[in-house]
């Protein structure tokens, strides 16, 4: 029972205006709506979504339905003779405290919290759970207020009263018609920040910033960074904030990362906590970025949403491309740029060549939280800032400021937002559109001929497009390319943007001095780049392009090419050539001005990287070439790491771009010292004067890579100094996870007992079991298939508790057809047990039925 694109049905029914009143108790919470209806269509019949709810009471105008004027399945309530405009009151009993899957309305650590995208209001009351019904929202929460002093929900609060038996009654208005999916209500109790923007035009907003009683402190970064976003969003597209107060509600228990419910946003606290003690750069990287991401949905999801979930890319992708945008004028545009590059090329490429496979904007989905992906979110990044490239910034501000004019408080297509960014700059996207519909990753492959002779560079390029599940042919996309032409003499320096339209085309270059190489700027477009540049060529990139994405990229792809050697020759031993080492030794002695982006040039690509530049995965060709090139640079550069290292000081721990930067190359050079054998003393130095995260956890991990005996103590001390502390604790499951010996399954097996360890709270799974699937390849892909073993036990146990974390954690398992016989038979058998479970949620049987042959 999927659905398609194609059957999208305008509504039957609208309702414009609903109340609701909420009488919250822990296993028997009585929901009690009253909605204003109005017909649409002539003849359908009313159909409300509903699922593990229990109906207690409906009335039409005041008058009680019997049981024959209404149908009841255990997913839908249908009135077939509803009226043609009428009031109707439902009231349903919900059971919050058994909810573990974290969907609907669930009890968590003594938090009621609410999580609707994408479908989970109909677990919360009978509705038609749909983003294309738009309704103003009135809420009351009815709750003990010793053990619920705050009563939250979307909007501006109306009116707070203290009634008889202890209880307290708290109203919210929300003026802003939304989709329900946008619903949220938070009762608990907590520690409360409160600070204040005043927007561009002058009003004011009260901030609040909801954290576990005690946390106050760790909130502080979070609410700077809103209060930098919700300039930003003034300052680069003129968009304001709407309501009078934005709050923010942080809880240990969350299925993802966050939700931009409308005033009201849910956070996954790991988004939230922070302090200079406890949150890496990263952290506070993520932190700022995803505060930024669920602000700025309030125009680009909230104010104009999705007329279908097949739309998700509409709100996602945009809104992911405003927090790049975002993150990248707050830091390093550079470091931002390869970060971005760097998960499209492992996660994105995967989805795209595996069974789940699907367009930015799918055609069929059985469950939609499986869709909740980085195709969607992060390749729709990058269609949106493919356009950003075709029009030029002003063009693309133009166009989005159209579409949101012109859609305000409406639910719309990407089809609408292709149709704004044409008018609003007078060009047609018609090619354009097809990257909404063609999944798969293109492969461009650009060869040179220069003509010396007439001064003339000749370039011939072409798009290739392999089959996807469903879609066996494909057409040419339009792709943008953005390059600069740079020759070894420099005396041709120049940046063109060429635009691809067909399966192959001819660009001619005149008055080109001297024969130049092609550099690809900034991953103009998501797809695999072919150019057969050698060693020389690459050096010249790496040294002189303009572009700091570029440099990086000439080094990726230099080690990619080894390593390819190595895998079609796996008793070839690799050798290092003396240019490049000259040029490493160079950016040690002489880093760059951005230091973050000195040490990017100085390491390899990862494991999933690499993974995804073949059709079969060479396991032990990528482990052994990577470890035995990481080893070689370590012993020839031995000195110039240890004097970098040093020359690279750090003062205090303060989180800006330059000490971010400053940290991650001492952090690559003592990685690497960690391989020669006075780094095993300069590790245990750095751990103990360490007095932040980052260094600690790059000393730890140092140690665990390199295999020093000093490991085991050092990730001993750690834990018991951080025992107490639920962040930390999560980073310390990571770390052990990530144990490349055999001793990992011991650990993990100790660690799923550990006390502050629970198989219902998806941080910590995931903190031990994602960690170990996604970040250790050497356990994970043994090739006795240990790892995979253990992992399907792992969403075997998941499955029952939480469906969405389960179906998450799978997705390594699906790849089968990417590895070698003996993995391959390994990985198909645990999906095939596991197809084989009883009872197996929507999420993991899409997934798995969908891999398996
Ligand atoms: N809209 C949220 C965000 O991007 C994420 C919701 C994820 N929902 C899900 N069912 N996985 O900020
Ligand atoms: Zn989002």
């Amino acid at each position: 029972n999927s659905r398609r694109l194609a059957d999208y049905r305008k509504p039957g029914f609208l309702i414009p205006q609903i109340e609701l009143t909420f009488e919250l108790a822990a296993d028997a919470t009585r929901v009690t709506a009253l909605m204003q209806v109005k017909r649409q269509q002539p003849t359908v019949p009313l159909v409300l979504d509903g699922q593990q709810l229990e109906l207690q009471y409906i009335a039409i105008n005041n008058i009680e339905l019997r049981a024959d004027q209404y149908q009841l399945t255990s997913e839908q309530l249908i009135i077939s003779d509803a009226p043609a405009e009428f009031s109707l009151q439902i009231t349903t009993t919900i059971n919050p405290a058994a909810n573990t899957a974290l969907e609907g309305l669930y009890l968590a650590d003594n938090v009621f919290c609410t999580q609707c995208e994408a479908e989970g209001f109909r677990r919360i009351m009978f509705f038609p759970d749909r983003p294309d019904i738009l309704s103003v929202y009135t809420t009351h929460i009815i709750a003990d207020q010793q053990q619920y002093p705050y009563l939250l929900a979307n909007g501006n609060n109306i009116s707070t009263e203290k009634l008889a038996n202890g209880k307290s009654r708290v109203s919210w208005h929300d003026p802003f018609a939304k989709p329900c999916y946008l619903f949220a209500l938070v009762a608990g109790n907590f520690d409360c920040l409160s600070d204040s923007f005043t927007t561009a035009s002058g009003r004011k907003v009260s901030l609040q910033l909801f954290v576990e009683p005690g946390q106050q402190s760790k909130g502080q970064f979070a609410i700077a960074a809103l209060k930098r976003a919700m300039r930003w969003d003034e300052s680069r597209y003129n968009l304001e904030y709407d309501l009078d107060v934005y709050m923010v509600v942080a809880v240990d228990f969350f299925n993802m990362g966050a939700m931009e419910n409308k005033g009201l946003n849910v956070f996954n606290s790991k988004y939230v906590l922070a302090d200079d003690s406890i949150a890496t750069d990263k952290d506070y990287f993520n932190i700022e970025s995803i505060i930024g991401h669920e602000y700025f949905h309030n125009w680009t999801g909230n104010r104009v949403t999705c007329r279908d979930w097949f739309q998700l890319s509409l709100k996602e992708g945009l809104t992911v491309f405003r927090d790049q945008e975002f993150s990248a004028d707050m830091g390093s545009a550079t470091l931002n740029r390869i970060d971005a590059v760097k998960l499209i090329r492992t996660a994105q490429f995967a989805e795209d060549s595996g069974p789940m496979a699907h367009p930015i904007r799918p055609e069929q989905v059985l469950e939609m939280n499986n869709f909740y992906t980085v195709t969607v979110y992060d390749k729709g990044a990058e269609v949106i800032r493919m356009l950003q490239t075709i029009l030029g910034q002003s063009g693309f501000n133009r166009g989005l400021a159209c579409y949101l004019q012109r859609h305000d408080g409406q639910a719309v297509t990407c089809d609408d937002f292709i149709s704004a960014m044409e008018d609003a700059n007078e060009v047609n996207l018609q090619q354009f559109r097809l990257w909404y519909s063609q999944a798969g990753t293109p492969t461009v492959a650009i060869h040179q001929r220069y003509d010396s002779d007439n001064a003339t560079l000749h370039l011939s390029i072409s798009q290739r497009h392999t089959a996807t599940v469903g879609q066996p042919d494909k057409q040419a996309l339009l792709i943008p390319l953005q390059v600069q032409l740079l020759s070894s003499d420099r005396k041709v320096n120049q940046q063109h943007l060429i635009m691809l339209s067909q399966l192959t085309e001819q660009f001619t270059f005149a008055d080109i001095a001297s024969e130049p190489v092609v550099v690809w700027e900034n991953f103009s477009a998501p797809v695999k780049l072919q150019q057969d540049y050698k060693l020389p060529q690459l050096l010249l990139i790496a040294k002189h392009a303009s572009n700091g994405f570029a440099r990086w990229d000439a080094m990726q792809v230099f080690w990619s090419d080894l390593i390819r050697q190595k895998a079609e020759q796996p008793t070839l031993s690799l050798t290092l050539p003396d240019d490049l080492i000259k040029l490493m030794r160079q950016w040690l002695q002489q880093p760059l001005s951005d230091k973050a982006l000195t040490a990017e040039l100085l390491s390899l690509p990862d494991f999933d990287t690499l993974a995804e530049q073949y059709q079969h995965i060479p396991v032990e060709a990528i482990l052994c070439g990577l470890q035995s090139i990481k080893q070689q640079l370590a012993d020839v550069l031995a000195a110039e790491w240890q004097q970098c290292y040093q020359a690279t000081t750090s003062g205090p721990y303060h989180y800006n771009e330059n000490e971010v930067g400053a940290r991650a190359l001492r952090n690559r050079c003592l990685n690497y010292l960690a391989l020669v054998p006075q780094g095993s003393q300069l590790v245990q130095q750095h751990y103990s004067d360490s007095d932040n995260m980052t260094d600690t956890l790059a000393a730890l991990t140092s140690a665990q890579q390199a295999k020093l005996a000093s490991f085991g103590e050092l990730a001993t001390d750690f834990s018991h100094k951080w025992q107490n502390n639920v962040q930390v604790t999560d980073k310390y499951f990571s770390l052990m996870a990530c144990d490349p010996t055999d001793e990992v399954f011991t650990h993990l097996t100790a660690l799923s007992q550990h006390s502050l360890f629970s198989w219902k709270n998806p941080n910590r799974v995931r903190a031990l079991f994602g960690a170990f699937s996604m970040r250790n390849p050497q356990q994970f892909h043994r090739a006795d298939g240990k790892g995979y073993s253990c992992l399907a036990q792992v969403v075997a146990r998941m499955d029952p508790i939480n469906p969405q974390v389960a179906a998450r954690l799978i997705t390594p398992l699906l790849a089968w057809q990417r590895f070698n016989d003996q993995r391959r038979d390994h990985m198909l058998a645990e999906l095939k047990q596991l197809a084989a479970t009883s009872n197996l949620s929507n999420d993991l049987y899409e997934k798995i039925s969908k891999s398996l042959p």
